[in-house]
């Protein structure tokens, strides 16, 4: 490849990167998600526990229930004009007791738009926007699932176990790290500074 072609094509992908918008999505936003959510679970069967069959018989009620936001629940979408091309969510537990715990779930990024730095950029607005409600994020991920488990370990995550077998799926038992940031430990605050 030439210089002027390696040029190009790094023009090319910081034009993409600049066309794109983050941003917490609304009631409007119910279709878009589902779509989304749908194609993931279907596309990417192994990294998640729940699964298209059952998720693409839920009422719209159901999705629009998930993209809920206030009291610590969000979550954003990466928006090329109105398309979007991935998502990151966070939920806060209901219990008395773990209202100080929010969980990350949902993270998504459509094939085609892979590599663009999308995945990091949502989970760090979720971490941004769940360090303002929680005290603790932990999210599991499947251990085998190189390119997510860097996106969290670079922004901070620390893994504090392993869930063996944790779920199963089209036969084949899944790993999961368990994996955490606690926002009022020193290692956090010293890691912002
Ligand atoms: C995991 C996932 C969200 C990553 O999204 P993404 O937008 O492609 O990730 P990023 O562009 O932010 O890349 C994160 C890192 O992984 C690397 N990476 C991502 N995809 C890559 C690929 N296809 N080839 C090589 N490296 C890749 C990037 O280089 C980057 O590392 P760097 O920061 O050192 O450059 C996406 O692959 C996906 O949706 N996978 C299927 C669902 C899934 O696994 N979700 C997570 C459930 S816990």
């Amino acid at each position: 490849m030439t210089e002027e072609n390696k040029t190009t094509g790094a023009d090319a992908l910081q034009a993409r990167r600049d066309r794109i918008t983050v941003r917490v999505l609304c009631p409007d936003d119910v279709q878009t998600y589902k779509a989304v959510r749908i194609h993931a679970l279907k596309n990417s069967p192994l990294t998640f526990g729940s699964s298209f069959a059952v998720e693409s018989a839920y009422a719209d009620e159901v999705f629009a229930h998930r993209i809920r936001h206030g009291g610590g629940n969000a979550v954003y979408g990466a928006f090329d004009g109105d398309t979007l091309l991935g998502t990151a969510g966070v939920f806060v537990h209901e219990r008395l007791s773990e209202k100080h715990r929010g969980t990350l779930w949902g993270v998504y990024v459509m094939p085609q738009a892979r590599g663009l730095g999308l995945g990091s950029v949502l989970v760090d607005h979720v971490i941004k926007y769940a360090e303002k409600h929680v005290v603790v994020l932990d999210a599991k991920v499947v251990a085998s699932n190189d390119y997510a488990r860097q996106i969290y370990y670079d922004l901070g995550f620390e893994k504090y176990g392993l869930e063996k077998k944790s779920f199963c799926v089209e036969g084949q038992f899944q790993d999961q790290e368990l994996i955490f940031i606690d926002f009022s430990s020193p290692e956090w605050r010293s890691r912002k500074n």
